[in-house]
């Protein structure tokens, strides 16, 4: 079929919006109609040119939701009229680490997937001439369809309204699985919570899913951290060089935090983060991705006396399963998701997406088929 995507086709240049062919599902595939579709920092971190295993031509976008439209031989958890969230991260529910409690990494389709290919190694992308194209994080959501494997899509609630569903296909489940998964936050502790885009955000939600009795947000920008206290922030802390030390005066003793997590990316953030967990259990999650080849520092000794760090892909959370449940609490009111969505716009703003990300200008822009 015919239908129009935005193409990485070179590094550090506008996407290009254009026709593309997209050939039928195979076994285990599925077609997807997007109908919206969050933009990203990993999408626009790719676009740049700095992921050295980045590659173009490509479709980008990732954190999609639509409807399916068509499903492939042997398919049976998906059929056509579902609402699915996509998933970067699959769940195939059999290998080593889809079978752990403890993991949500699964090694079904990795190897081809980070070479942009779907799970038999082959492309369902072309340009009329034939050429092919690359998928994008197995996802390729930047478009008005989709081939993807069943396994990486989640299938919710049809009355969630898909454009803030996509958001939890990436950051928004990152920040609360990174609190209810990772951490297991307990009730009654003190959380800090190192940035407040997406992620930041849903980790401050999940502190509060379960029972936080204080959260610090800290940041840099005074509207981010109004909407932190939307999503359950006790206390705001505009971020300075003395950041630790003034979340240290706050908590009791002078000890630090039970949980922090760090949302940002940014080494030198999570190395506060570290500091800011209080000493014998304080536990630091890092849930921001940080560049590629960049390296964290910590002493030594603030592990000896008792902190722990975690590190959180995706929140912990197991897609297929993990994905509906939190769409659930959303439709319970339970998470506020509206905040999030700063901008609308259409495929053919997917570069004005960028910009206002570069600009750091609202949450979330979502694009709308
Ligand atoms: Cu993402
Ligand atoms: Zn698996």
């Amino acid at each position: 079929m015919r239908m129009r995507a935005a193409v990485l086709e070179e590094f550090g240049q506008p996407l290009v919006v254009q026709e593309l062919e997209l050939q039928d599902p195979r076994p285990g595939e599925v077609l997807v109609r997007l109908v919206a579709c969050g933009v990203c920092h990993t999408d626009m971190y790719t676009a740049s040119g700095a992921d050295p295993s980045g590659y173009a031509p490509a479709v980008l976008g990732h954190e999609g939701a639509g409807v399916v439209e068509k499903v492939g031989e042997g398919v049976t958890s998906v059929a056509e009229g579902d609402h699915v969230v996509t998933l970067f991260s699959p769940q195939c529910g059999e290998c080593v680490h889809c079978v752990d409690p403890r993991t949500n990494l699964c090694m079904a389709i990795r190897a081809e997937q980070n070479l942009g290919h779907l799970p038999d190694g082959t492309v369902r992308l072309s340009r009329p001439d034939g050429e092919e194209i690359r998928h994008f994080m197995g996802t390729s959501t930047f478009a008005e369809y989709t081939v993807m494997p069943e396994i990486a899509l989640a299938k919710i609630d049809p009355e969630a309204p898909l454009e803030g569903a996509c958001l939890f296909a990436c950051g928004l489940s990152t920040g609360l699985g990174a609190a209810m998964n990772t951490a297991k936050v307990q009730p009654g502790t003190t959380c800090v919570v190192f940035g407040a885009g997406m992620v930041g955000l849903g980790a401050v939600a999940g502190c509060r899913l379960q029972g936080a009795e204080r959260i610090i947000c800290v940041d840099l920008s005074d509207d981010r951290l109004e909407l932190a206290r939307g999503q359950g922030a006790t206390d705001l802390m505009k971020a300075d060089e003395n950041t630790v030390e003034r979340i240290l005066e706050t908590t009791d003793g002078g000890f630090g935090a039970d949980y922090t997590f760090e949302a940002t990316g940014n080494v030198k953030v999570m190395q506060q983060a570290v500091e800011a967990a209080r000493m014998a259990w304080g536990l630091c999650t890092v849930a921001g991705v940080a560049g590629k080849g960049e390296t964290l520092d910590i002493i030594p000794r603030w592990l000896i006396t008792g902190r722990r760090v975690a590190g959180s892909s995706f929140g912990g959370v197991k897609g297929r399963e993990g994905v509906p449940k939190l769409v659930d609490l959303w439709m319970q009111g339970e998470i506020d998701v509206d905040p999030f969505i700063s901008h609308r716009i259409t495929l053919d703003e997917v570069n004005r997406g960028f910009d206002l990300m570069e600009a750091q200008d609202g949450i979330r822009s979502v694009i709308e088929f």
